[in-house]
């Protein structure tokens, strides 16, 4: 009888660790795509470098979520369904705003605070998802496998913040000097036009 309560338990603990593996695959799966998505926009040389990496451990981590769940099994397949990932929404007229007037450096100021963004939010998944497998008593590689997911995501969430506010800086900073730059060309070219009519016969 005793055992019986233990199997019982024991398959009810693990049908709820394979299916919080399967959320977080599920958001990896959603964070593949968005890195990808990133790799192809961001026009930072030093971000497209960390992507390329980050890209990698996702894919990484992916397997790792799939081998846990294969092993816990309970009948349930790894997912390839998609997550939404937390990155916020703005009102459809003010985003429709953003993107129709912003410069390609601001929306590279803007994705990068999405990044951070997604990159804490897994963090803080994985570690939920780490506390609930330690109260469930879940087998040690499953945890484990968790802890070095959560340790990426830290590293580069680490990295994100502390270079963005660098990078918005160069980027925005770039952007003033340019739009001065052009503002000086368009001057000294109205400045040209308004002298060569003053001594053209046709403006006489
Ligand atoms: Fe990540």
């Amino acid at each position: 009888m005793s055992r019986q309560v233990d199997d019982n338990s024991y398959s009810s603990a693990n049908a709820i660790a394979v299916a919080g593996l399967n959320l977080a695959l599920s958001y990896e799966n959603a964070a593949v795509d968005r890195l990808e998505k990133r790799l192809s926009e961001t026009i930072v040389p030093e971000v497209k470098q960390k992507i390329i990496h980050h890209l990698d451990q996702t894919k990484n981590q992916q397997e790792r979520l799939r081998e846990r769940i294969k092993v816990l099994g309970m009948g349930m397949e790894p997912t390839s369904d998609k997550g939404r990932l937390p990155i916020p929404e703005p009102p459809q007229k003010l985003k429709m705003m953003i993107e129709s007037s912003s410069s390609d450096k601001e929306r590279e100021v803007w994705e990068s605070l999405n990044d951070l963004i997604v990159e804490r939010a897994e963090a803080i998944m994985y570690r939920g998802g780490i506390e609930a497998l330690q109260l469930l008593k879940a087998d040690k590689k499953t945890i484990k496998a968790l802890e070095k997911n959560l340790k990426e995501e830290e590293v580069f969430g680490d990295w994100l913040e502390k270079i963005n506010p660098k990078i918005a800086k160069r980027l925005l900073t770039k952007q003033i000097e340019e739009k001065k730059q052009g503002k000086k060309k368009m001057t000294k070219k109205i400045q040209e036009e308004k002298e060569e009519e003053a001594v053209s016969p046709a403006a006489v």
